[in-house]
């Protein structure tokens, strides 16, 4: 049996930067707080409270004096704001990507423009941007979803948007309004690693997708993977495969999202590498 790994599988660059930001901080001894775990995995979550980074619900579960780091999501200026009022040390993991987002965002408001942002509704990212606008951007997640719009609009994304949903919403709006401005904050990342993962499913009898249950991302991954009709799994961890699926495997795929840690992936590798038995290869990118 032939393993492969596809490319870009695994953290990307901006969640990659916010653990070593964070066990670099705990590494002193003092415990870091996190608002929110600092990625959807529940095993590396664990793994950084053992070094020191604490998951918390928001500023006012922070001992007074802490430092609190925000995520690769970002935030809006009230909570810096609500940091500051406690006294709180701030550590920015804000990915540079979403900065990006925020800084259009923050532009387009006080230019006077109408600020959409392609998004999802329940995400804090998307949350993140419109406080940046002075809490007074919209989110869209659809273009239908669009109504009442001024004359001069601008759009900015979700870094995890779709460049076909930019698209139909530039094609929504622009013939409603006098001026459209728009911002493509989307990144590449998510597109890299997903049209890698695609062209990986189309070459191998079978796919493991590894990554947290509850990451977006990772489940969308499989379901990219999935859709050629190849037999996909989703595992968290390598305990979870099963040497059913790899009975007619010549070639197996295996990806990660974006908040799966390298280790994990290895060890799922490896473990279907001792299931492949000792003729198994594995060919990492
Ligand atoms: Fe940043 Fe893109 Fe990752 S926005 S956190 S590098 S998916």
């Amino acid at each position: 049996m032939r393993i492969l790994i596809a490319p870009h599988a695994g953290f990307c660059f901006g969640v990659r930067r916010a653990i070593e930001m964070a066990r670099r901080a705990a590494a002193d001894g003092d415990l870091v707080y996190s608002l929110g775990p600092l990625i959807h995995n529940r095993q590396a979550v664990e793994e950084l409270r053992r070094q020191g980074v604490v998951p918390v619900e928001g500023p006012d579960d922070v001992p007074d004096g802490a430092r609190v780091m925000i995520r690769t999501h970002g935030a809006g200026p009230d909570v810096y704001e609500a940091l500051e009022a406690r006294g709180l040390q701030p550590l920015d993991a804000t990915c540079p990507f979403v900065k990006r987002a925020h800084d259009a965002a923050r532009r387009f408001h006080q230019e006077g423009y109408q600020v959409l942002v392609l998004g999802d509704r329940e995400h804090p990212e998307s949350q993140g941007i419109v406080q940046q606008a002075a809490g007074a951007a919209t989110i869209v997640s659809e273009p239908e979803e669009v109504e009442g719009l001024a004359p001069r609009a601008a759009i900015v994304c979700q870094t995890t948007q779709r460049r076909e949903n930019l698209q139909a919403l530039v094609a929504a709006v622009l013939p409603r309004v006098q001026e459209l401005r728009v911002a493509n904050t989307i990144c590449d990342a998510t597109t890299q690693r997903q049209e890698a993962s695609a062209a990986l499913a189309a070459q191998v009898d079978l796919v493991v997708v590894v990554g947290g249950y509850h990451s977006a991302n990772t489940r969308r991954l499989a379901e990219i993977c999935g859709a050629g009709g190849v037999p996909t799994h989703h595992v968290e961890v390598p305990e979870e495969l099963e040497p059913g699926w790899f009975r007619d495997a010549r070639v197996v795929g295996i990806t990660a999202g974006a908040s799966t840690p390298d280790d994990l992936l290895r060890a799922v590798a490896e473990r279907a590498a001792e299931i492949g038995g000792p003729e198994t290869e594995i060919a990492w990118p």
